[in-house]
């Protein structure tokens, strides 16, 4: 990867020095969905992600290359605008960092740069957070703005929210700016305040089950699922109780409101009500390393964004419950928004070989499809490469 970046970097800006930087993909045990609704979620950091080589420029040109994305980018810092444009693509994610950066910290140079990922792109482990925060740590050091990861990550959801225009919480720009080898953030949205928790990989590993299915809806269907929750916290404040997030409200109060609700409303925020319960419990149980209770959490989380969010599709729920019919497998579900994607399943060290012949026979003889897989671990968070 890292050869990949730099001969391409010196065919298309020439020979003089450049630097190196690394953000990770994520994937997300438990608390789907909830980090715009105020809730926990724990994330972790995966040793997969974007690389990039890059040198600031004195002008204010600005120059994007990808060794995976066809479009290349050559812009003027003017031209930038404050919103990314179809024809700007991939690039759009970088741009929007560039953005926040000019308008915050005063940036007016452009830059040079290549991008490459050893993720899937657009299957749920984050590629997009990834690039964001790889440019945000890389401005960060050419500049000397001295930022913390915390405020990296704040101003890489920023490009994607204000920017890109996906009304996406916080959790994947603050895995990936936050994330720590061997460690799981539980991250709780609201404050935002966070934890850093053991993730034990003699216990546990986490095999990702690509289904190969495009995200087309995932935009539209994620801002969709935004507004429906905005809605159902409105119908709870007025009639259950006044909380200042969605995720914060119990069954009870569902109850209370029930009469109240339409029923898009209703499965939304049992949804959210009841993840909020899983990842509360998932947390405990990966504190006692008991991946066998983990495991259970991630599928009945699995079964609640199906039933009632309404984010998986058919060859989610296959390629779910095929692994969990697996010896050694703990438990599986979506990663991501859903929509397709990826899936991650938690399997017992030794068992991934045999979940994955099972599981992708499953799969091809009911879609024709070979699936992907891919066993992750845990890793750094991001940095300069030397
Ligand atoms: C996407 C968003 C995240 C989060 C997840 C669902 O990955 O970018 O902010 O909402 O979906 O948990």
């Amino acid at each position: 990867m890292l050869d990949a970046i730099g001969a391409r970097f010196r065919t298309e800006f020439g020979g003089a020095p450049f630097r190196r930087f690394f953000a990770p993909g994520r994937i997300n045990l438990l608390g789907a969905h909830l980090d715009y609704n105020g809730g926990d979620v724990l994330p972790m950091a995966v040793d997969r992600g974007i690389y990039l080589a890059i040198r600031a420029r004195d002008d204010g040109r600005i120059r994007l290359r990808s060794v995976d994305q066809p479009q290349a980018i050559d812009v003027a810092a003017a031209d930038v605008g404050e919103r990314t444009r179809p024809e700007l693509a991939w690039a759009g994610y970088p741009l929007g960092v560039w953005h926040g950066f000019q308008q915050q910290l005063g940036l007016s140079a452009g830059f040079d740069a290549v991008y490459a990922g050893d993720l899937p792109m657009a299957s749920g482990l984050s590629s997009s957070a990834a690039i964001e925060v790889v440019t945000a740590i890389a401005l960060d050091a050419l500049h000397q703005t001295r930022l913390e990861r915390q405020q990296i990550a704040l101003l890489a959801h920023r490009a994607e929210t204000g920017f890109v225009g996906v009304r996406c919480g916080i959790m994947d720009q603050f895995a990936s700016a936050l994330g720590r080898a061997g460690q799981v953030l539980l991250l709780h949205c609201a404050g935002p305040r966070w934890e850093h928790v053991p993730f034990d990989p003699a216990a546990c590993e986490v095999l990702v089950l690509d289904t190969k299915k495009p995200r087309h809806l995932a935009k539209s269907g994620f801002n969709e699922r935004v507004a429906q929750c905005a809605t159902a916290h409105e119908i709870l404040r007025t009639h259950a109780r006044d909380l200042p997030h969605l995720a914060l409200y119990d069954e009870n109060d569902l109850a209370t409101a029930r009469s109240a609700m339409d029923p898009v409303s209703l499965r939304r925020a049992r949804h959210v009500v009841t993840e909020m319960a899983r990842t509360r419990a998932g947390a405990v149980a990966l504190r006692r390393h008991d991946y066998e209770a983990l495991g259970k959490k991630l599928s009945e989380s699995h079964r609640s964004t199906a039933v009632d969010y309404e984010v998986s599709c058919d060859e989610l729920d296959v390629i779910t419950a095929a692994a969990c019919a697996c010896e050694g497998v703990f438990g599986a579900r979506l990663t991501g928004a859903g929509f397709g994607g990826c899936a991650i399943a938690l399997v017992r060290p030794g068992a991934a070989e045999l979940v994955q012949q099972a599981v992708g026979a499953a799969f091809r003889q009911r879609f024709g499809v070979d699936a992907g897989f891919d066993l992750l671990r845990s890793g750094p968070g991001p940095g300069e490469i030397f």
